[in-house]
């Protein structure tokens, strides 16, 4: 995922394709999937965790409202140089860090998703907590990532994934993770060789006005 090569057919050939044969699903429903479930119609800071070339980034920031802001984070500096180049705009950005260390406080987001990563980052539990820790109450957190089925064929894909360094998670490990970080609404889809994830960080007292539904403030980070 560092290689320059693959930064710069990622968005229009490798996605499509690769996604495409692990999920059966194209890239345009797993844009309204996010939209959908971000909500983002009514979310001003998003953070897009391990946004690779900006290819949902970009697109997000066209869905928020006028005054929202989407944020683009990766490690990959060819990745980052594709988004800064492809998928630039007035509502998006990006910075370069790690998912397990996210440089922003606690509650910063209104809505964080993650899609296709959390199999290649060596510690994706910890960045899974990182995603709630950063979501504001009343915020929504989507993520897509590898499931494999409790048979044995799940075990053969397991295997084969691992040769190439990809994790095949099964299918409590995320929505547990998040009942246990006092997420609510944890719905999950498994389409194919994948699991699609959303959740909500529930409002609370402390949020005031805005305690039903994502603040409601400024730019972003
Ligand atoms: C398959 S791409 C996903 C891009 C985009 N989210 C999508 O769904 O098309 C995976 C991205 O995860 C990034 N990545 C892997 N480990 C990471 C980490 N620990 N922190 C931040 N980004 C990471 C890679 O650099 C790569 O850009």
């Amino acid at each position: 995922m560092n290689a320059p090569a693959l930064a710069a057919v990622y968005e229009k050939v490798w996605r499509p394709t690769v996604f495409y044969l692990a999920t059966g699903r194209t890239t345009d429903a797993d844009r309204r999937f996010a939209v959908d479930s971000l909500q983002l119609h009514r979310t001003h800071r998003v953070l897009d965790i391990a946004c690779g070339p900006g290819n949902f980034t970009h697109y997000l920031s066209a869905q928020v409202p006028a005054d929202g802001y989407v944020t683009g984070i990766d490690f990959s500096p060819p990745m980052l140089a594709r988004a800064r180049a492809d998928n630039a705009g007035p509502r998006a950005g990006y910075v370069r860090g790690d998912a397990r260390y996210l440089p922003f406080a606690d509650g910063t987001f209104d809505a964080v998703c993650c899609f296709g990563a959390l199999y290649l980052i060596p510690d994706p539990l910890v960045a899974a907590r990182e995603m709630v820790r950063v979501l504001a109450p009343g915020g929504r957190v989507a993520i897509t990532t590898s499931h494999r089925p409790d048979n044995p064929i799940g075990q053969i894909t397991r295997r084969a994934a691992a040769v190439s360094g990809l994790r095949m998670f099964d299918g409590q490990t995320f929505p547990d993770l998040f009942a246990a970080a006092g997420l609510v609404d944890i719905e999950q889809r498994v389409h194919r060789f994948f699991q699609y994830l959303t959740a909500m960080r529930p409002p609370t007292a402390a949020a005031g006005p805005d305690a039903d539904g994502p603040a409601a403030s400024g730019r972003g980070v």
